[in-house]
């Protein structure tokens, strides 16, 4: 059963969770790690239950288009959505303070589709 550590604001929250869990689907039915973990869509689109891997990130699979989109260049610093990840290890995890901005989000509106016809 992976083993996860879970830093956010200063503190550390500890537990088990099933093999293939995701950890945004266990929050979301307010299991651990519940109510600690931020998140939003569950589907890859937010950013908010991005987390620095501070341990355990060689056992986790490529990081999926999604998360390419989403991350760019902070999966080089270590950060992955934990939405888009099914744990089979354990694994250490910060989450920042603040989300991180999506680098590509829902499209945005073009002044085509912003702008009043007669
Ligand atoms: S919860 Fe929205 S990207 Fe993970």
């Amino acid at each position: 059963m992976p083993f996860i550590v879970l830093h956010r604001e200063g503190q550390t929250y500890r537990g088990e969770v099933a093999e293939n869990s995701n950890l945004v689907v266990k929050a979301g039915i307010r299991q651990f790690p519940y109510p600690h973990l931020r998140y939003g869509c569950g589907m890859g689109k937010c950013a908010k239950c991005a987390c620095r891997v501070l341990k355990g990130a060689e056992h986790l699979p490529e990081p999926n288009w999604k998360e390419k989109q989403r991350l760019g260049p902070h999966l080089e610093e270590g950060y992955r959505l934990l939405c888009q990840l099914w744990l089979k290890h354990d694994i250490e995890l910060e989450q920042d303070k603040e989300p991180l901005q999506p680098l590509k989000g829902e499209a945005p509106k073009t002044e085509a589709s912003t702008s009043q016809q007669p």
